[in-house]
């Protein structure tokens, strides 16, 4: 049997456990299990432990963390804008499951809340993975109006049928926890387009006013960018918008096979 080792470098310490706010009652603290990782230091990552005092923060996990970076600990790095379910910038794994931390609630999490980064991408610091690679990718599907016709002198018009296309896609925050939870994603991330841009290429696929479907389709007729889904629906469990990205998928691949008969 084949076996796996983490390199040394990788694996995960026991970190500081920093101490309980000493006003709050035993009963209103939470606890937190975060990851954290310095590239300066050139140690180890490790898990640090905190406790929130509930009486005195806002209800989300990322109120909470926000609570711990300016009451306990400075250092502690993560990404976050909108606090609303908009920008998809506080995305990453919590309690195992890969999602926004603005929209989930810390009394929706059973025990001590597990903060992790995003999986399988490269760890920037603490909680904040590299999306260059997700970002790249997004940029070779050309997520904009391509037409060829002139420009009308006002607006490019869209029936209400055809608008209503566009619903359970162009939702996408582009969060990135789709892709980060899809094993295809995982072990051909750098070929596989991954759920959340092939989601957004279908977006441009069917949208009416679009005039570069045929090119669109080319782009992705390749058995690694397109192919590599393999249906096994991690995507459209994890999305935090409650979006379908295998349906997306599964919506090219129709188109793909219907230009060819
Ligand atoms: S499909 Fe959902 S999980 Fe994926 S990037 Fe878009 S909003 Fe995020
Ligand atoms: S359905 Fe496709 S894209 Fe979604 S998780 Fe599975 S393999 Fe990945
Ligand atoms: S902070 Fe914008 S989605 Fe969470």
């Amino acid at each position: 049997m084949v076996e796996f080792t983490l390199p040394k470098k990788s694996r995960v310490g026991a970190g500081k456990a920093w101490p309980k706010p000493a006003s709050a009652a035993a009963a209103d603290l939470i606890e937190f299990k975060i990851y954290r990782w310095d590239p300066d230091t050139g140690a180890n990552p490790r898990t640090d432990t905190y406790y929130v005092d509930r009486k005195d923060c806002a209800p989300m996990v990322l109120d909470g963390l926000i609570w711990i970076k300016s009451k306990i600990d400075p250092t502690l790095t993560f990404r976050r804008s909108c606090r609303e379910g908009v920008c998809g910038s506080c995305a990453m794994n919590i309690d195992g499951e890969n999602t926004l931390a603005c929209t989930l609630a810390m009394e929706d999490v059973k025990g001590a809340i597990a903060v992790r980064p995003l999986p399988h991408l490269p760890v920037i610091k603490d909680l904040v993975p590299d999306l260059s690679t997700f970002y790249a990718q997004l940029r070779s599907i050309e997520p904009w109006l391509k037409t060829e016709t002139p420009q009308p002198e006002k607006e490019w018009r869209q029936s209400h049928d055809d608008r209503t296309k566009l619903d359970g896609l162009y939702e996408c925050i582009l969060c990135a926890c789709c892709s980060t939870s899809c094993p295809s994603y995982w072990w051909n991330g750098e070929r596989f387009l991954g759920p959340a841009v092939l989601l957004q290429a279908y977006r441009w696929l069917i949208d009416s006013r679009d005039e570069a479907t045929g090119d669109r389709l080319d782009n992705l007729e390749d058995p690694f960018r397109l192919y590599r889904c393999h249906t096994i629906m991690n995507c459209a469990q994890t999305c935090p918008k409650g979006l379908n990205p295998a349906k997306a998928i599964a919506e090219v691949k129709r188109m793909m096979v219907e230009r060819h008969v």
